[in-house]
C-alpha cells in the first residue's frame, strides 16, 4: 500500500498550488495579449479631435493661501485633488480604499472628453449638466473648455460646499452648484433639458437602473455621457449588492444597489428607444484597472431627435 508521508503530502499540495499559479498567470497573460491586440485596433480607428484637460485651475481668489488651506482642510475626505495656478495644490483624501491614484482623472478625461466634445459638436457654448457632480472636477473642466452654463448636482450637501469651494478659489463663474438627489431631478427642477449630460460613477449607485436611465435621458436634448462601474457577466442581467453611505463616492443612501453588466445598459438604452448608442473603445493601455478588466466602461448616447438630425 501507498501511504504518503507528511513530507511528501506537503510536496505535493505545493505542488498543486504551484500548478494553479501557473495556470492563473498563463489566463492572465491570455486576457492582457487579447486586450492590448483590442486596443491597438482601437487606436488604428480614426480619433476625435484631442482634447486635454484645464490643469492646474486657474486661481482667482485674492483670498490668502492659509485660508484656502483652511477651508480645504475642514472636509476630512475629498475624493479628487486639485491643483491651482501657482502652486497651490490639495491631494484627495479617502476614509477608506480604494485610493484611487491622482492619474485617474486623466486617464477618465482622455477615455471619454474627446470623444464627448466630438459627438456634441464641441463644448464650447453648451449648457451641461453634471449628475453627481461630486467636488466639482467634471463641471469646473467643462466650464473652463468654453461651455456656455454647467448646472452641478449631487446628493451630498458637504460635497456642494466643497465644489463650492473650489469654484470660489479658480473664480469661474458660469457653473452653479446645488443640492438635489438624482430622484427629484427633473427638468423642471434644473430649468431643463441641457444640450449635454454628464451622468458619470453614479448608475451602479442607484437602486432603478432603468428608471434612472430614463430620468437621465429626460435631462437631454442631444448627449449623453455615461461612465458607470458594470458587471463583468457577458448576460444582461443587474446584479444586487447592498450599499452603506460610509464613503463619499458611494451612494447617499443605505440600500440595494444594481450592478448592471455591458448588455443590459444596452439592452436597456434599446428599450427606452435611443438611436444612437456608442460604448467608447479604450485606445490606450494608459488608464484605470477596472477600464482594462471590464469592470467599467462608457458611452456617447444620443437622443433619437438628434441622432436622426444628423
Ligand atoms: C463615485 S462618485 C462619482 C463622482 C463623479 N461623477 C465621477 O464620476 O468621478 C458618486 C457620486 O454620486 C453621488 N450620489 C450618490 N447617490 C446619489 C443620489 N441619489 N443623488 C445624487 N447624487 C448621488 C455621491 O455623493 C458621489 O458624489
Amino acid at each position: 500500500m501507498l501511504r504518503y508521508a507528511p513530507g511528501a503530502e506537503r510536496l505535493s499540495m505545493g505542488l498543486r498550488r504551484q500548478f494553479k499559479k501557473l495556470v492563473r498567470t498563463r489566463a492572465q497573460a491570455k486576457r492582457t495579449q487579447v486586450l492590448t491586440a483590442r486596443v491597438a485596433a482601437a487606436a488604428r480607428q480614426p480619433a476625435p479631435p484631442p482634447l486635454a484637460p484645464v490643469w492646474p485651475l486657474p486661481r482667482r481668489s485674492e483670498r490668502p493661501e492659509h485660508e484656502i488651506r483652511d477651508a480645504f482642510a475642514r472636509f476630512p475626505e475629498w475624493h479628487y485633488a486639485f491643483a491651482f495656478d501657482g502652486g497651490l495644490t490639495f491631494d484627495a483624501r479617502y476614509r477608506r480604499p480604494p485610493h484611487f491614484p491622482p492619474e485617474r482623472p486623466f486617464q477618465r478625461f482622455a477615455h471619454f472628453m474627446p470623444s464627448l466634445s466630438a459627438a456634441a459638436g464641441g463644448l464650447a457654448g453648451k449648457r451641461i449638466l453634471d449628475i453627481a457632480c461630486n467636488s466639482g472636477f467634471w463641471s469646473l473642466q467643462c466650464a473652463l473648455l468654453g461651455a456656455r452654463e454647467v448646472v452641478g448636482i449631487d446628493a451630498r450637501p458637504e460635497l456642494i460646499e466643497q465644489a463650492k469651494l473650489v469654484q470660489r478659489v479658480a473664480g469661474i463663474d458660469q457653473v452653479s452648484f446645488r443640492q438635489l438627489d438624482f430622484w427629484e431631478m427633473t427638468p423642471e427642477v434644473l430649468s431643463g433639458p441641457f444640450d449635454i449630460v454628464l451622468n458619470l460613477g453614479l448608475l451602479y449607485h442607484l437602486a432603478k437602473p432603468l428608471e434612472a436611465l430614463e430620468r437621465t435621458l429626460r435631462m437631454t436634448t442631444s448627449v449623453v455621457l455615461l461612465d458607470t462601474a458594470i458587471d463583468p457577466s457577458p448576460e444582461p442581467i443587474v446584479r444586487l449588492r447592498w450599499e452603506e453611505p460610509t464613503d463619499i463616492r458611494n451612494a447617499a443612501h443605505a440600500g440595494i444597489v444594481m450592478h448592471p453588466t455591458r448588455a443590459s445598459i444596452e439592452l436597456m438604452l434599446r428599450h427606452l428607444g435611443v438611436a444612437d448608442v456608442r460604448e467608447l473603445a479604450l485606445r490606450s493601455l494608459d488608464m484605470p484597472p477596472d477600464y482594462l478588466d471590464g469592470r467599467r466602461a462608457s458611452w456617447i448616447i444620443r437622443t433619437r431627435a438628434q441622432a436622426s438630425a444628423t
